[in-house]
């Protein structure tokens, strides 16, 4: 139940979706490299840790953390890591849900047949035409709304979670064949040089600290999605293999998307830093020029979707769980008044790809379309890892020693390693990332 619950949160738009297009954006190879490195180091033993926490406290994160505190004596301030994840949750899910409505809409596409024999500049053109269009938007970012809230307000999870154990198998059976054939798209050599061998004048602070959030973002870590999860996790289940299994599997999708788009974009002298409609206007070309696309392309668009919905619900599902337990709401109530609130601050995103785009330059000097890249921005690469960094220093600090052991299960070399990793490495880390993308030490770099 936990693997797949925790698979079906962490695989979602962010391994398809949004790896292949910021690996894009920041020049690939290097970029890739620096990612896997933060799964190692900062992921998982973060994931780990967020298992560990929610296992111990078998309640909504905001409870958990408030009966943690009390148990490990420790100051009240921790308990923010409880609240700063739901408000990471509603602001990543206000744009989530934007997102895979475009995955939605592409289900209608698909099935209609308009991806056949469709050229590079057609399907460039047909994403425009739906970006540029609020009124579509907001009808796809609707409906996903309203799936997402009919399941947390059901709080019947089950069925997804028996779901998860079909579906997710398939989105990658159908990711291998889009990388067959991008194997033989002509681009593959290409792609696959962009994606694995890195050119470290790429690096930057900028794309460092994307690296890492997306690490976060990815592993659907730092904002208590995993630790909901971690209450299921039954007390003689190892923390440490599984999380390293969903970490795999995540790691896993995200790199065949990459390989599955990149030659595409090569054999079709697309730019690789195309943004978020990458993979929008890619796998269309792929779909429609290869036998049976029709329905390979509405199944794919149709796992996608199954994919972002049961990341979407684990998205809200910790705040639902808090309101349900505290403020003595129904849940159909609680998930109601949370869905409504997210989807009207979706309106926000679906505006910023029109209407209330604007150019700005943070960090990254990404240039971009206004709003969408300021949540994106402020929940992946600020709010999770801020999220996740206290989550490792509350299990690798505060917390007493044996508390740790005895939920990890024995203190063998599992243990010694995650916990040495967990207290200097992965603080460490997360902190120099922070500061030198923020210019604190020789700004510039
Ligand atoms: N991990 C999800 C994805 O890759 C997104 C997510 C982030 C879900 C944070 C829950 C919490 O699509």
């Amino acid at each position: 139940m936990f693997i797949l619950a925790a698979t079906g949160s962490a695989v979602g738009l962010g391994n398809i979706w949004k790896f292949p297009y910021i690996t894009g954006e920041n020049g690939g190879g290097a970029f890739v490299l620096v990612y896997l490195v933060c799964i190692a180091l900062v992921g998982i033993p973060i994931m780990m840790a967020e298992v560990l926490l929610g296992r111990r406290g078998r309640q909504s994160p905001i409870n958990t953390m408030r009966l943690l505190v009390k148990d490990e004596n420790a100051a009240k301030v921790w308990q923010f890591i409880g609240w700063s994840g739901v408000v990471a949750g509603f602001l990543i899910l206000s744009y989530y849900s934007v997102i895979a409505g475009w995955a939605l809409a592409y289900v209608l596409r698909a099935a209609r047949g308009l991806f056949t024999g469709i050229t590079a500049e057609a399907s460039t053109a047909a994403f425009g035409e739906l970006l540029s269009d609020p009124k579509q938007l907001m009808i796809w970012h609707t409906l996903f709304m309203v799936m997402t809230t009919v399941v947390v307000a059901r709080g019947v999870k089950s069925g997804l979670e028996q779901a998860v154990r079909v579906l997710m198998p398939a989105l990658f059976i159908l990711l291998l064949l889009l990388v067959g054939y991008a194997m033989n798209s002509g681009g593959f050599s290409q792609g696959a040089a962009f994606l694995f061998s890195p050119d470290f004048s790429k690096i930057t602070a900028g794309v460092v600290l994307t690296a890492m959030g997306h690490a976060f973002f990815t592993l659907s870590l730092g904002m208590g999605a995993i630790m909901v999860y971690g209450s299921y996790l039954p007390d003689d289940a190892s923390i440490a293999k599984t999380s390293v299994i969903i970490a795999l599997m995540d790691t896993g999708v995200a790199l065949l998307a990459g390989l599955a788009i990149f030659p595409i974009v090569f054999a079709n002298g697309l730019p690789t830093g195309a943004g978020p409609g990458l993979i929008f206007q890619t796998l269309p070309i792929a779909f429609g020029n290869m036998p049976g696309g029709t329905f390979f392309g509405t199944l794919f668009f149709l796992l996608l979707t199954f994919a972002a919905w049961t990341s979407a619900i684990s998205l809200i599902e910790p705040v639902v769980a808090w309101l349900v337990e505290n403020r003595r709401v129904s849940r159909p109530l609680a998930a109601s008044l949370v869905g409504l609130l997210t989807w009207l601050l979706g309106i926000v995103t679906v505006m910023s790809f029109s209407a209330w785009a604007f150019e700005f330059t943070f960090i990254n000097e990404t240039k971009s379309n206004g709003m969408f890249d300021i949540f994106d921005i402020l929940t992946a690469n600020i709010m999770l890892p801020l999220g996740g960094l206290a989550m490792a220093i509350f299990a690798g600090w505060v917390m007493k020693r044996e508390s740790t052991v005895e939920e990890f299960g024995g203190d063998g070399f599992a243990y010694k390693l995650w916990r040495f990793v967990l207290r200097y490495i992965t603080p460490l880390g997360v902190t120099v990332v922070f500061l030198k993308a923020f210019g604190v030490f020789d700004a510039g770099s």
